[in-house]
């Protein structure tokens, strides 16, 4: 918390990355990092968190699909007391958020972006799902290969917003690395702010292909041999001169994702790549405290998810994945059934949402 007469510092997503060494991330993960889940990790040393992919032609187009894709609140992001590379004491850094789109075109993309800008940190291009409807729409996975429709989309969202503005790829490695060094510059070279790189290509399931952080490490290298100072020159008003170079060389930051299930893994997978950030996603839904070093979820965890879930009128139903550990999703299932009927409604509907 900050001291008395201290004020909470809003930084954008690449100068946080820039500034500290130890950036945790949660995933975009559709249905499940909504709202709540995201003010749940963020009081957990989640430093940044991102909504679910929306689809940009939607979001533009459609008042309704806005509704129920995106909410936000004053209470979600976190407050953080983090030492600077190039300091010694703590500064209170308030959280980020980040918003993910699927696109294909630069238009429905800066139209989404614009429309969204005002409520979070930054944009982000989804550049990984591989499902085969995605893959057909020319959308996640597809772009992998497409660097100039990359390169346009990210030109799109820095015109519409300005060159300061946030806004971030999150791709997959790909077998032939050229491919992913081809994509990284073009990225960067567009204007990129940050890359996130999962460690999987798009053939590897999570379930059964562990994360390559070989892989991961070529990009990152590949990103810092692009030489682009992402932060330099574009500080927001209230941020140091030291967020413009805070010990990450100042080159675009990069954020490593894939198998992070602990608080260990992700100082390790850090270290291991040359990523400034590392972001989870099946990892926090078994344990939301897992940045925080717990080793399984907290009791409050779950009464906090509940209740922020009711209150803010979201279905809470996905606190069934919240834990892998039997006993603990009981546990879950059972507070989320009282404290769904204590606010008056049906909990069956809610759970089994
Ligand atoms: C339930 C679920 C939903 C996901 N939705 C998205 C998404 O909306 N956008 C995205 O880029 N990746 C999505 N992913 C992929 C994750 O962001 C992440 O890249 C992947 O799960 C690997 O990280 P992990 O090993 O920590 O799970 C999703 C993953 C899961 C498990």
């Amino acid at each position: 918390m900050p001291r008395a007469g201290e004020r909470a510092v809003s930084l954008p997503p690449h100068h946080m990355l820039n500034t500290f060494s130890d950036i945790n991330v949660c995933a975009p993960m559709v249905r499940y990092s909504k709202l709540p889940f995201r003010a749940l990790v963020a009081r957990y040393d989640t430093h940044i968190t991102t909504t679910p992919m929306m689809l940009a032609t939607e979001f533009s187009r459609n008042q309704q699909a806005r509704n129920a894709d995106f909410s936000t609140n004053d209470e979600e992001r976190g407050l953080f007391a983090l030492v600077p590379q190039n300091r010694h004491t703590p500064v209170q850094i308030r959280g980020a958020l980040v918003c993910q789109f699927a696109a294909s075109a630069p238009t429905p993309l800066a139209d989404a972006a614009e429309l969204v800008s005002p409520y979070v940190d930054g944009i982000d291009l989804n550049c990984g799902c591989p499902q085969p409807w995605a893959y057909a729409e020319h959308i996640g996975s597809f772009l992998l290969r497409q660097p100039e429709t990359v390169r346009d989309m990210i030109r799109a969202v820095k015109a519409r917003l300005g060159e300061g503005y946030c806004v971030s790829v999150k791709i997959r490695v790909d077998a032939e690395s050229h491919h992913t060094d081809t994509l990284v510059r073009n990225a960067l070279h567009a204007g990129a702010s940050y890359i996130t790189i999962h460690g999987r290509t798009r053939h590897q399931a999570s379930a059964s292909h562990p994360v390559d952080l070989d892989a991961v490490r070529f990009a990152v290298d590949t990103a810092n041999a692009c030489g682009i100072q992402t932060a330099r020159g574009t500080s927001p008003g209230d941020a140091w001169a030291y967020a413009e170079d805070g010990g990450g060389g100042g080159f675009a930051p990069c954020i490593v994702n894939g198998d992070i299930w602990t608080r260990e893994d992700a100082i390790e997978y850090r270290a291991k790549t040359g990523a400034r950030g590392a972001m989870s996603a099946r990892g926090l839904l078994a344990n939301p405290a897992l940045f925080s070093g717990h080793t399984r979820t907290p009791k409050e965890a779950v009464g906090y998810f509940t209740e922020r879930s009711i209150a803010w009128g979201l279905p809470v139903a996905h606190l069934q994945y919240v834990s892998s550990d039997a006993l603990t999703t009981v546990g879950i299932l059972r507070t989320c059934s009282r404290k769904a009927s204590q606010a008056g409604q049906n909990p069956s509907t809610l759970i089994l949402w």
